[in-house]
C-alpha cells in the first residue's frame, strides 16, 4: 500500500489540500500523544495475553513506541498533515520504525474508540491538576480570612452597604463556592473514568478482546457498557466544561470584587503591581488586568460548554466526525482554567489589606441598623415597631451626617426609652460582628473556626 492515506485503497482522487487541512486535526491533536501511546501499549499488551499478537510482535512494538515517544518529547516526530491526525500520524511512525508489527497493532480497535479513550485518558490527568490547583487557591483565601477574621468590612446586598461582615467571612465563602467546584470535578471524574476501547469503530470487534485486561492496565475504574455509546458519547467532556464554567463563573465574581476593591472610590485592598498595568496614554493608571481578564475569560469558557453541547445535539448514534471539533474548546478549556488557577492563588498572595478604609465605609451606610433592631426585640419591642424606630433614627442620624453609634444617648433614648448605655456595644460594627456567633455566621470565632475546619478538609 503505498497510498499515504491508511483508508485511501478505495478512493480514486485524493482529496484537496484545502479539505485536508479542514478534515485534519493533527495540528491540536498532537498534544494527545502521550495518551494514545499510553492506550496503544494497554492494547497490544491485551492482544499478546488473548493470543492475537506474537510476544515479538509486542516487544517491537513496546520499542518502537519507546522511541516514538523520545521523538515527540524532543520535538524530533515529523509530524504529517498527510496523516491526518495524530492516531495515524503515530501508527505511522511505528510501522516506518518496526515494519508489519507496526501495522497488526490497530487489530480489534478503531480510531473512533482509540480518541474516545485518549481524551479521558488525557482529561483525567488534566483534573488531578487542576483539582490540587483549585485546593492551593483555597489555601491562599484561608490565609486571607485567617489573617482578617477580625477586619470588619461593609457587607452588601444591592451592592449598598448592608451590615457588617468579617472581610475573612467574605474570603470563606469564596473558599466554599470553591469548594463546590472541586467536588464537581472529583464527581465528574468518575464518569471520565471509563475506558471506550474495545467498542472498534461502533459494533465491537470479532478478536477475543479481553477489556478488563486493558482496563487495569490503563488503570480505567470502569469500562463503557455499550459500544454505540462509548464512541459516541461525549457527555463527560461536556460535564467537565459545565464544571469549569461554574469556576470561572466563582473567579469571575472574586474578580468583580476585587476590581472595585482596587478603585481609590473604595479602596478597600491593594494587589501587587505584578497583576497589573499602566495605561499608554494616562500616567496615573494602574489597571488590575489580570483580574479584568479572568472576568473576560469566563465569557469563553462559558463559550466553549456551549460550543461543545451544541456539537452533541442531534447527532445520531454512533460516531461523526462532528466530535473532531470537541477538542480545541476542551482543549482551551483546561488550559485557561489551568492558567487562571495558577495566577489566581499568586494574586490573592498579593493582595493588601486595608481595614481602615473598609472600617470608614461601614460607618458611613448605617450598617448597624438592623442591630439597633435586634436590640430593641430583645428588650420586648415587636420587630416591626422596632423596624419603624429605627428608621426614624437612621433618618434623623442622616440629617445630622452621623452614624448611630455617634448619637449621643438622649438623643437614641428620644427615639425609644427601651434604649440604654448598653445600646454602644451593638452599634459598633465589632459588636455587630460578635453578634452573630453561630454556625455560618459572620463573628470572627466563627471564620476561625471556619478556617481551622477548611485547613483540615485540605489537609485530607
Ligand atoms: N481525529 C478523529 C477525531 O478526533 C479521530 C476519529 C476518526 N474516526 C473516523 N471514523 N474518521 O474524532
Amino acid at each position: 500500500m503505498n497510498n499515504s492515506k491508511t483508508w485511501s485503497g478505495r478512493f480514486n482522487e485524493p482529496v484537496s489540500e484545502l479539505v485536508k487541512k479542514y478534515t485534519g486535526s493533527i495540528d491540536f491533536d498532537k498534544r494527545l500523544a502521550k495518551w494514545d501511546i499510553q492506550g496503544s501499549l494497554a492494547h497490544a499488551e491485551m492482544l499478546r495475553q488473548a493470543e492475537v499478537l506474537s510476544d515479538e510482535d509486542v516487544a517491537n512494538i513496546q520499542q518502537g513506541m519507546a522511541e516514538i515517544l523520545k521523538e515527540i518529547e524532543s520535538g524530533t516526530m515529523p509530524w504529517s498533515l498527510d496523516l491526518e491526525d495524530v492516531h495515524m500520524n503515530i501508527e505511522r511512525r511505528l510501522t516506518d520504525k518496526i515494519g508489519d508489527a507496526g501495522k497488526r497493532l490497530h487489530t480489534g480497535r478503531s480510531r473512533n474508540d482509540q480518541v474516545a479513550t485518549d481524551i479521558r485518558l488525557w482529561l483525567r490527568d488534566e483534573i488531578n491538576e487542576i483539582r490540587s490547583l483549585i485546593q492551593a487557591l483555597q489555601a491562599a483565601l484561608l490565609d486571607l480570612a485567617e489573617q482578617h477574621a477580625d477586619t470588619v468590612m461593609p457587607g452588601f446586598t444591592h451592592l449598598q452597604v448592608a451590615q457588617p461582615v468579617s472581610f475573612g467571612h467574605h474570603m470563606l465563602a469564596y473558599v466554599e463556592m470553591l469548594g463546590r467546584d472541586d467536588e464537581r470535578m472529583a464527581d465528574c471524574r468518575k464518569r471520565v473514568n471509563r475506558m471506550p476501547l474495545g467498542s472498534a469503530a461502533l459494533a465491537g470487534t470479532t478478536y477475543p478482546i479481553q477489556r478488563e485486561t486493558t482496563a487495569r492496565l490503563l488503570k480505567f475504574e470502569q469500562i463503557c457498557q455499550n459500544s454505540l455509546d462509548a464512541v459516541s458519547d461525549r457527555d463527560f467532556a461536556i460535564e467537565f466544561t459545565a464544571a469549569a464554567s461554574l469556576l470561572m463563573v466563582h473567579l469571575s465574581r472574586l474578580s468583580e470584587e476585587l476590581i472595585l476593591w482596587i478603585s481609590p472610590r473604595f479602596g478597600f485592598i491593594d494587589i501587587a503591581d505584578r497583576f497589573c498595568t499602566g495605561s499608554s496614554i494616562m500616567p496615573q493608571k494602574k489597571n488590575p488586568d489580570v483580574p479584568e481578564l479572568v472576568r473576560g475569560k469566563s465569557g469563553r469558557v462559558i463559550g466553549h460548554l456551549t460550543a461543545l453541547i451544541m456539537l452533541m445535539k442531534s447527532q445520531p448514534l454512533a460516531y461523526n466526525k462532528d466530535n473532531q471539533e470537541d477538542k480545541e474548546p476542551l482543549f482551551d478549556t483546561v488550559d485557561t482554567l489551568v492558567d487562571t488557577l495558577r495566577i489566581y492563588a499568586d494574586m490573592v498572595r498579593g493582595i493588601t489589606v486595608k481595614p481602615e478604609n473598609m472600617r470608614a465605609a461601614v460607618m458611613q451606610g448605617f450598617a448597624t441598623a438592623t442591630d439597633l433592631a435586634d436590640y430593641l426585640v430583645k428588650k420586648g419591642m415587636p420587630f416591626r415597631d422596632s423596624h419603624e424606630v429605627v428608621a426614624l433614627a437612621v433618618r434623623h442620624a442622616d440629617e445630622q451626617e452621623m452614624d448611630l453609634s455617634e448619637l449621643p444617648l438622649d438623643k437614641l433614648r428620644s427615639f425609644s426609652d427601651l434604649i440604654e448605655e448598653d445600646v454602644y456595644q451593638v452599634l459598633t460594627p465589632e459588636g455587630s460582628l460578635n453578634a452573630r456567633n453561630h454556625l455560618g455566621g459572620t463573628a470572627p470565632e466563627q471564620v476561625r473556626l471556619q478556617v481551622a475546619r477548611w485547613r483540615e478538609l485540605l489537609a485530607n
